[in-house]
């Protein structure tokens, strides 16, 4: 399959949104329009699951919780981002699977083993070619996250759960490290850009 997949990916309030935002700008500017989509949503479907995911009404055990951010990603790349890969384009997402592998396996403590078997099945193996992952400990991000307004289900959990997600990320970053770019989000949102932009670019010069 031709097409870049580049995933965003850390912790609540880590300037997921905001760089990708600067990267689509970035990219704008050579003259590339990327599919920009998100997780859970992205596709009519996956946009009402996402719903049920973030109500702060809702109580949900791990299992189903892990089952609809499938359900969601299943329907997500189907119909979103394998067809954009296969017209050779640039796909760009907030969260994937690894944000499953850090909240639900790392976070809630359901076996990775499991997760990644479906994980396998709902992706169909795609991975993408470049995550980004914005490490910030988790006390900043959820203070960032705060100043945006009433926090959803998942920012309301406690700090140890936030705690264990933020090395969840580190640990599957390590496991893949030609995948993974890490950056400290803690640096100005200018600073981070330029990083991101220079690991994209490092995928971007055999393509284009
Ligand atoms: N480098 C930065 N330094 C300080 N504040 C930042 C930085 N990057 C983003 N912010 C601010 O922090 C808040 C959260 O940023 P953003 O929405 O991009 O994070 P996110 O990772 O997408 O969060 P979520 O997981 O909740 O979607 C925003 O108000 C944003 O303006
Ligand atoms: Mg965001």
């Amino acid at each position: 399959m031709g097409g870049l997949f580049i995933t965003f990916e850390g912790s609540e309030g880590a300037g997921k949104s905001t760089q990708l935002a600067r990267l689509v700008e970035a990219l704008q500017g050579v003259g590339i329009a990327a599919v920009v989509t998100r997780e859970p949503g992205g596709t009519p479907f996956g946009t009402r699951v996402r719903e049920v995911l973030l109500d702060p009404e809702l109580d949900m055990h791990a299992l189903p919780e892990f089952l609809l951010y499938s359900a969601s990603r299943a329907q997500l790349v189907q119909d979103v981002i394998r067809p954009a890969l296969e017209r050779g384009e640039v796909v760009i997402c907030d969260r994937y699977f690894d944000s499953s592998l850090a909240y639900q396996g790392a976070g809630r403590g359901l076996p990775l083993p499991l997760l990644q078997s479906v994980t396998r099945e709902v992706t169909g193996g795609l991975k993408p070619d470049l995550t980004i992952l914005l490490d910030l400990d988790p006390v900043t991000g959820l203070e960032r996250a705060a100043r945006r307004g009433q926090p959803d289900r998942l920012e309301r959990a406690d700090l140890s759960f936030h705690q264990r997600v933020r090395q969840g990320f580190l640990d599957l970053a390590r496991q893949e490290p030609q995948r993974f770019t890490v950056l400290d989000a803690t640096h100005p949102p200018e600073r981070t850009a330029q990083a991101v932009w220079k690991a994209v670019q490092a995928h971007l010069n055999p393509l284009h």
